[in-house]
């Protein structure tokens, strides 16, 4: 891929700045599966006070956070309640049924978010020997295939009474709980209250190469060190990628404010209603999801397909505001090139 390419699939492709590297290249770093990284533990320590939270665990991916998060409090032929287009249902290839051996059923929430009747509806703990028992519910924010989509605090606090009130856990895929944060104002220790437990990316918008954390209770945390390590996530002098999530922590954060406003930018470029782009992921509704990467990648800009009819645009770090306009005119003649003609022939 040459630079000159404007790359809207996602904000994992950013690309760490010379800072970061210099920050990586004088971490302090020892034995971290020995517990002696003295920069993962002051990354881990951080983030479990970020959100109010005892413990927290370095993992090298957001999916291997969410398998430990979501095995903490599931086990096997149990059952998690999550949305039909979470993360964890539809894009971590089938990791929580192959490690965990739990199952997962499904409500559709409008753009990804909480539907309380439906989970009620789904909930059933102890039906006897012919069904699995529910244990946990999964929410998903910011939820990425939605379209970026802020999980509103009050129906997180709703959803926690009722877990609450039947004894369910409540497990939150935070990848992009950073940009629900900056978003909306809400502390991010408000996100932990509402929460048993959580995974975390720092290489999604804030831009770091690798890493992500589990984040929850000590006695969590704890069982969690020992599944990384089974499977074949002990990292030992990881305090060099630690030290990139740290620097991300201390300079991504209030920034991905620019993202929203270039996704806005890039939403009425594609006929997406600004208003529903919460943060930095734009859904866009097409005829030929396939047609529309292909011209678009023809005429410089990088756009991802997540469905045959559905086109993802997500800013980040990597976009300035002047490629966010350039590619915005792009996507409009693209989309209007691409667009079926109705009627004659
Ligand atoms: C919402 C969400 N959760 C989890 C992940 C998994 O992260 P990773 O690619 O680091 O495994 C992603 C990846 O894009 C994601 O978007």
């Amino acid at each position: 891929m040459t630079d000159a390419l404007i790359d809207l699939r996602s904000d994992t492709v950013t690309r760490p700045g010379p800072q970061m590297r210099a920050a990586m290249a004088a971490a302090e770093v020892g034995d971290d599966v020995y517990g002696e990284d003295p920069t993962v533990r002051a990354l881990e320590e951080r983030v479990a006070a970020l959100f109010g939270k005892e413990a927290a665990i370095f993992t090298p991916t957001g999916s291997m956070a969410n398998v430990l998060a979501v095995r903490s409090v599931v086990g096997a032929g149990e059952e998690v309640l999550c949305d039909s287009s979470a993360h964890i249902a539809r894009a971590e290839l089938g990791a929580h049924a192959a490690y965990t051996g739990l199952t997962m059923r499904t409500w559709t929430g409008p753009r990804g978010g909480i539907d309380l009747p439906a989970i009620e509806a789904l909930f059933a703990p102890d039906l006897g020997p012919f069904f699995v028992p529910t244990r946990a519910i999964s929410v998903e924010n910011t939820h990425n295939f939605g379209g970026g989509t802020v999980l509103p605090l009050g129906d997180l606090q709703a959803l926690r009474s009722y877990a609450d009130s039947v004894g369910a856990a409540v497990h939150m895929d935070g990848a992009r709980i950073w940009n629900a944060h900056v978003a909306t104002g809400t502390p991010l220790a408000e996100y932990g209250a509402v929460t048993d437990v959580l995974a975390v990316c720092l290489s999604k918008g804030l831009g770091a190469p690798v890493g992500s954390l589990m984040v929850g209770t000590r006695a969590a945390v704890d069982e969690a060190r020992v599944w990384r390590k089974r499977m074949g996530g002990g990292m030992r002098q990881v305090g060099i990628l630690a030290a990139a999530g740290i620097y991300a922590l201390d300079h991504h954060v209030e920034r991905l404010a620019d993202d929203h406003a270039n996704a806005r930018l890039l939403a009425e470029a594609c006929d997406v209603d600004p208003g529903t782009v919460d943060t930095n992921i734009v859904v866009v509704d097409v005829s030929d999801a396939a047609a529309v990467v292909a011209a678009a990648r023809d005429a410089g800009v990088l756009v991802g397909a997540v469905g045959a009819r559905t086109v993802r645009v997500v800013t980040h770090l990597d976009v300035s505001r002047d490629q966010a306009v350039a590619a915005a005119s792009v996507l409009t003649k693209v989309l209007a090139s691409t667009r079926p003609t109705t009627g004659g022939s």
